[in-house]
């Protein structure tokens, strides 16, 4: 299979320079060190200057909270506005305005001096369109396509300026400007497409049309990536829109003779360097003879192991002895997957090294060699090893990818999908970065790229063997500790270690209770009654039976006794009355009053407090029985007497007189 790898792929001038010095900013700039937006729409680059320490400042209000540190303006650049409030915050500027866009940011300021008006050809959401737009005191105005451009119109007299953004096709730029032409308005036309974006889609289109399969690599959101998958597909029915080389299934590429491989502005050079290996790694699994028979003629083989001696050091690379005419040349990047890396802090000449030979290139008397991937390729063989054992490997996870995590086992990868990594929803993987986890592997293809772990059946199988040996320990009646776990409406769900149990809202109090979260709190440790257990359902309580308010009821609520409570509830046949938190009393309707009352509801409310006098107390069926009318009946039998009730000194005077 013959491989073409585009010349234009990868990081434009703009995006390299301005990811050069977010590094450079790591190594020597005042910390922290943030951007202003991802300084690329590229995910792994962003998540590893984030793994260094990069903050993304997202908006104009987190900028507001900054005064220190470092803050760097991404290739795009920004309005005017925003960077005086960098300029303003106490934190050092560092502008990567790409100097293309930064021409831009001239030529709509002037605009704005002389009155003109500003006209941009471009996508009104993209961040370098808000950044130019913000560069201007006068009018302005985003023109996204033909059909817009159609449609505008400018008042009679005004002077217009045009510009486009920097990744605007250029066909179509000359296509809206020769339909505001027509309108015969005073204009100065600045055709600002980028001619990197230009090259990069000619070549494209030139690459696409005539290979096999076509792979673009780049962020999915990045809007010149996009543009590069829509423009190779027009031309190439196999073409492959890809992030990493995680998404690229192989398989369909062994009926391929040629591939062709092309990135967006935001891809890093590693990235394509491993797709274009592996593509190339095909053609030997392929055993084209042919090739194989020419290279048996070489002194060394690509993909051969040899020992080198290192002859010079670079921070960015080394070279090596490995007894061929051509030097071994170990690039930064073949030698680790940290950018950043200065070489000489780690090898040293006179160092032997065992590498692997990459690339032969006599004509320019270089090797192409690689330390990372032998070292990934002995790792393998203990992945084999662990995969074909069962065995439970132990490693760290190295990156957080969209999809699942990225563990280093001895310089191989492990890919943990999401899916793969808890026997729960895990939202953000984030927690993972660095950890030592544990898993299994699951699926060894390094042909493919495919070394798949699976850390879920390990949590599954210590949980279940933590519910077993739970379950074998509690029996219904015992008092256990656990946690409060999760709360909803009905209840709470205790974690008690191996298993939860559920603490229904009508087991957390003698008493009434109308919110769970008003008795318990998640990470609450407490103590609870196990009530039942039917299979791996646990009902809990927190119904001691010791402070079970029935048990000194008798005492305090015998027939006769007159009470104070509040209404609780209210039915058709009575209201309840709560007389202390557990005990409720039934007052019927007919015992509300001596007048004739429909329904509890007409004359009483819940909350409300009454006094009624206790008519039934009945302690086996747990009913006590209240009557608001035995109290009036009381009060008027008392009523009369008290008519009679005569001073003594009257009476005795009475007497007197009877006399
Ligand atoms: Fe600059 Fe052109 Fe790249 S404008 S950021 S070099 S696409």
């Amino acid at each position: 299979m013959e491989v073409i790898v585009a010349k234009t792929a990868g990081f434009c001038f703009g995006v390299k320079r301005a990811v050069d010095e977010v590094y450079n900013q790591i190594r020597t700039g005042r910390k922290p060190v943030y951007t202003y937006g991802p300084i690329i729409h590229n995910q792994q680059v962003v998540d590893e200057l984030s793994a260094k320490g990069v903050k993304v400042i997202r908006s104009e209000e987190e900028l507001s909270h900054i005064h220190e540190g470092t803050i760097i303006i991404r290739s795009h650049g920004v309005p005017k506005r925003i960077q005086e409030l960098m300029e303003k915050s106490g934190a050092d500027v560092v502008d990567a305005t790409c100097p293309f866009v930064k021409k831009i940011h001239h030529i709509a300021e002037e605009a704005g001096k002389h009155g003109d008006v500003l006209i941009i050809v471009g996508d009104p959401d993209h961040p370098e369109v808000q950044g130019i737009m913000g560069w201007t005191d006068g009018e302005v105005h985003v023109v996204r396509d033909a059909d817009e451009m159609e449609k505008f119109e400018l008042k009679p007299g005004s002077h217009a300026v045009i510009v486009s953004q920097t990744t605007y096709n250029k066909r179509k730029f000359e296509e809206l400007v020769d339909i505001f032409m027509k309108k015969e308005y005073i204009c100065n036309v600045n055709n600002t497409v980028c001619s990197a974006t230009d090259k990069r889609q000619t070549e494209a289109r030139e690459i696409a049309s005539k290979v096999d399969a076509m792979v673009v690599i780049g962020g999915r959101h990045s809007s010149n990536t996009q543009k590069l998958y829509q423009i190779c597909s027009e031309e190439c029915t196999h073409t492959y829109f890809i992030e990493t080389l995680v998404d690229l299934d192989m398989k369909p590429f062994q009926s391929f003779s040629r591939v062709g491989i092309t990135a967006g502005a935001s891809t890093p050079k590693s990235i394509i360097e491993e797709v274009t290996l592996m593509s190339e790694e095909m053609n030997v699994e392929e055993n084209d003879f042919e090739k194989m028979l020419n290279e048996s003629f070489k002194t060394v083989h690509n993909g051969e192991v040899v020992e080198g001696t290192v002859i010079d050091v670079k921070p960015d690379q080394a070279i090596l002895n490995i007894g061929t005419k051509a030097d071994g040349i170990l690039t930064r990047n073949e030698y680790s997957n940290d950018n950043s890396l200065d070489l000489t802090t780690v090898i040293h000449v006179g160092d032997k090294m065992e590498v692997k030979v990459m690339k032969m290139n006599d004509s320019e008397g270089q090797t192409l060699v690689t330390y990372k991937r032998l070292a990934a390729e002995k790792g393998n063989k203990r992945l084999e090893e662990a995969f074909e054992n069962g065995e439970v490997l132990k490693a760290k996870v190295v990156r957080v990818l969209n999809g699942g995590l990225s563990v280093n086992v001895e310089g191989a990868r492990v890919f943990i999908p999401a899916s793969l990594v808890s026997d729960t929803y895990e939202k953000d993987l984030n927690k993972y970065m660095d950890q030592e986890i544990e898993f299994k592997v699951i699926e060894f293809n390094p042909r493919r790229r495919r070394i798949i772990g699976d850390r879920k059946q390990l949590v599954v199988a210590e949980k279940k063997k933590a519910q077993e040996e739970l379950f074998s320990r509690i029996h219904v009646g015992d008092v256990v500790e656990g946690t409060v776990k999760n709360i909803t409406d009905f209840g709470a769900f205790i974690d008690l270690g191996g298993a939860d149990g559920l603490l229904h809202i009508s087991e957390m109090s003698w008493g009434r209770v109308d919110n769970p979260r008003s008795i318990v709190s998640v990470g609450d440790k407490i103590k609870v009654l196990i009530k039942d257990i039917k299979g791996d359902r646990i009902a809990l309580s927190l119904k001691f039976e010791d402070q079970n308010p029935w048990l000194t009821a008798a005492d305090k609520y015998a027939a006769g006794t007159i009470v104070t409570g509040k209404v609780a509830r209210m039915t058709d046949f009575g209201a309840f009355v709560e007389l202390e938190p557990g005990i409720d009393a039934l007052l019927h309707v007919s015992q509300i009053s001596r007048e004739h009352v429909n329904k509890p509801s007409d004359v009483l409310s819940v909350g409300q407090e009454i006094t009624a006098k206790i008519v039934d107390f009945n302690a086996q069926d747990r009913k006590i029985s209240l009557s608001m009318k035995a109290l009036e009946n009381d009060r008027e039998a008392d009523e009369p007497m008290q008519r009679l009730e005569v001073p003594a000194d009257a009476l005795a005077g009475q007497d007197d007189k009877d006399e």
